[in-house]
């Protein structure tokens, strides 16, 4: 199953390389901060998108790359210049070939609570292995409907939904929790599970899919540092900040180097500076071969980055844009 979500190209991994070289420099110099190893590791874990790249057998080789720029900092840069910097016209383009990593086809979605008004109808698109998508809309178009069928928390009404090749409306429960192995999700509201310090949020992910002591203890300490919490490994979700949070949910989504990350507006409880974070986290994620599926409201991020855009309205897909912008709605 996991062929079919990896890209068939190493795309935007020289641009990786270089939006991380920014981020490293921009960082201030701190304990645990990333290593030149860390761009090696990350580059190398990189080329998962090529099909006869061998999968790395060391725990070191965890992909995901720092959110160095620390929180809060006195000087942030303006929003606009930085997020202009990371999109451009030199961002990767993503071949339309092959196996889509998430397919939707006249899919159709009821709620029992409201029989007569489809959360999603008759919807249909592809999203192919390595794309950054963002699905925008008015609140209760149907976008987190939509990455809920991709998940399987949801089964659609009609339709199907294939993800990674496999028919999702088909397939039976039990092999649901193989299929999220290969799908991370980070959450607005960020569902740490508060009795766990920050390192055994992390570790947990992997104790669930019985992943071996060994790794563990490797693996979660390097994601961590990656996302810039080396310090914090023992602290509690609530001793920490939003952003820090959100950071390590999304530690948690990549430990296991999944190829797809569903996001649902994962900086929707964030400031401006700190989304900004994250958001240079996801985008390099992304950039690294990661397909990212991500519902947001986050006008100003949308616009800039100038991802693919898909639009829903009352459950109908009504533009679905190659670097796209938000686009004019009313008060969403
Ligand atoms: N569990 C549910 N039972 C019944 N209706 C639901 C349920 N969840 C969502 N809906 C309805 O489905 C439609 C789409 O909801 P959805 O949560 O997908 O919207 P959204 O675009 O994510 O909104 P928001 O931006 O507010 O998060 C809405 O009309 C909503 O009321
Ligand atoms: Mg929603």
């Amino acid at each position: 199953m996991a062929s079919h979500f990896r890209s068939t190209e190493r795309q935007g991994s020289e641009d990786a390389e270089r939006q991380l070289d920014v981020i490293v420099s921009e960082a201030a110099p701190q304990e645990g901060a990333p290593s030149p190893d860390d761009t090696g590791a990350f580059l190398a874990a990189a080329t998962v998108g090529s099909e006869d790249a061998p999968e790395p057998e060391s725990p070191e080789a965890v992909h995901v790359v720092t959110a160095s720029e620390s929180e809060g900092a006195p000087e942030q840069p303006e929003r606009s210049s930085v997020y202009a910097a990371l999109s451009g016209d030199d961002a990767p383009a993503v071949s339309r070939t092959g196996t889509p990593t998430v397919s939707f086809k006249n899919v159709t979605l009821i709620y029992p609570a409201q029989p007569n008004k489809p959360a999603l109808d008759d919807v249909s698109l592809d999203i192919y292995p390595g794309e950054f998508v963002f699905v925008v809309g008015h609140s209760g178009s149907g976008k987190s409907s939509l990455l809920r069928l991709i998940t399987r928390e949801l089964r659609a009404s009609s339709g199907q939904v294939i993800v990674a090749g496999q028919d999702l409306t088909k397939m039976r429960n039990k092999k649901v929790p193989y299929l999220r192995r290969q799908i991370g999700t980070v959450y607005q509201d960020f569902k740490l599970l508060p009795d766990k310090t920050v390192y055994e949020n992390v570790a947990f992910a992997l104790e669930c899919i019985g992943k071996p002591r060994s790794v563990i203890k490797a693996q979660v300490p390097e994601v961590l540092r990656l996302v810039g919490l080396a310090e914090r490994m023992q602290h509690f979700p609530d001793q920490l900040s939003g952003g820090e949070q959100q950071r390590v949910s999304v530690a948690r989504a990549m430990v296991n180097r999944p190829p797809l990350l569903v996001c649902d507006e994962p900086t929707g409880n964030l400031d401006p500076a700190i989304s900004l974070g994250i958001m240079k986290l996801l985008d390099l994620i992304n950039r690294a071969g990661t397909t990212v599926v991500m519902a947001t409201h986050d006008r100003e991020m949308v616009d800039s980055m100038r991802k693919r855009v898909i639009a829903l309205e009352a459950g109908h897909v009504v533009r679905d844009q190659e670097r796209g912008g938000y686009g004019y709605y009313g008060a969403l």
